[in-house]
């Protein structure tokens, strides 16, 4: 490839980055992940926050902790509520030793969108600009900013752009749904549209990207997005990203092998850090809540309702053995 068309290739190629999901996006999985799976160019930790206005959970100091992070491109996020909170969260960032950082304005869950934190701050342009204000205070990290169009309305959005059109912003991720949908109904892909003709900082798409197809139509529907960030579909297909760039699916015996492997790596590494088969068996329970959808009803069921290491490693047997591979 000539120089010119080598550095033309590089300039458009669109970013995928791995969406934060809490309860399965840990260091474990993501540190597995990127040694397992291509194109992901960064990945995220769920949201830390703090508890009773000064606390931070010890399990999420942990979980963004560069000394358990082996991913190329990891940033930390942290949910965007109140400034003096982000000025805590960024100053334990900042002597962690990082120089970026996600801000969560995308929650929707009533518990902390009512008390005016994540999607909680999208109807108030001005307490947003209040807390973005912050980021004068730490030059040293850069920040991005994931969002939703709204909490009740997708036009809330429209008011916020100026406000960070203005802010020290390198990127913004809108997740097309206004937070009272939580994660349910369509996207608003008309909605979107409207944000982003007037939003001037890199953007990227979220939401409901579960096959290659749907990230090709909406690359091409919004050519100016600088990538797309993707949570449950690439939960769902760990190699959706692998398959996008390289133009084709894995064979059904491909992703038998790989997807098996990745599990069994996971269970292995989750044994090791959690204490007991209870603890572990829910784990992998939520992690084939997305896993392999297309994976055979009976015996999707028999791992949900297995009660021993035992029952489990049978269901997982009969997963692997009857996948139709239909994705
Ligand atoms: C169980 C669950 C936990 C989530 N946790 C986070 C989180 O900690 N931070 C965040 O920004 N988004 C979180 N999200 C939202 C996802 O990052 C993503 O925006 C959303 O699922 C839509 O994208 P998708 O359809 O590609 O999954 C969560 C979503 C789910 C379903």
């Amino acid at each position: 490839m000539s120089r010119h068309l080598y550095l033309e290739t590089m300039e458009s190629r669109k970013e995928i980055h791995f969406a934060p999901v809490q309860g399965y996006t840990d260091s474990i999985y993501r540190n597995l992940h990127h040694s397992m799976f291509k194109g992901i160019d960064a990945y995220y930790t769920p949201f830390i926050r703090l508890e009773k206005g000064h606390e931070f959970r010890p399990r999420d100091l942990r979980d963004c902790d560069p000394s358990v992070n082996t991913v190329e491109r990891f940033i930390p996020q942290v949910l965007g509520g109140e400034p003096g909170e982000l000025r805590l969260a960024l100053t334990m960032l900042r002597e962690k030793g990082f120089q970026q950082a996600d801000i969560n304005l995308g929650c929707p869950f009533p518990m902390i969108a009512r008390k005016g934190k994540g999607a909680g701050l999208l109807p108030f342009p001005e307490k947003v600009k209040a807390l973005l204000d912050i980021l004068g205070e730490f030059k040293d990290i850069t920040c991005s900013l994931k969002m939703r169009l709204g909490m009740e309305r997708p036009d809330e959005c429209l008011a916020l752009s100026p406000v960070l059109n203005e802010a020290p912003l390198s990127a913004v991720f809108v997740h097309a749904r206004v937070g009272v949908q939580e994660y349910k109904g369509e996207v608003n892909l008309d909605a979107f549209e409207r944000f982003l003709e007037g939003c001037h900082l890199p953007l990227y798409y979220n939401g409901d990207l579960k096959t290659t197809q749907d990230i090709q139509t909406i690359m091409e529907r919004f050519p100016s997005l600088r990538g797309v960030m993707i949570g449950r579909g690439l939960l769902a297909n760990p190699a959706l990203a692998e398959e996008y760039l390289g133009g084709k699916s894995l064979t059904a015996g491909e992703r038998l092998t790989r997807f098996r492997t990745f599990h069994d790596a996971l269970l292995a590494a989750y044994a090791e850090r959690l204490q007991g088969d209870a603890h572990l068996l829910m784990k992998m329970k939520t992690f084939w809540e997305e896993f392999m959808p297309w994976t055979d009803r009976k015996a999707l069921k028999k791992i949900h309702k297995s009660t021993k290491m035992s029952q489990y490693h049978e269901a997982v047997l009969m997963a692997f053995t009857g996948d139709r591979a239909e994705v």
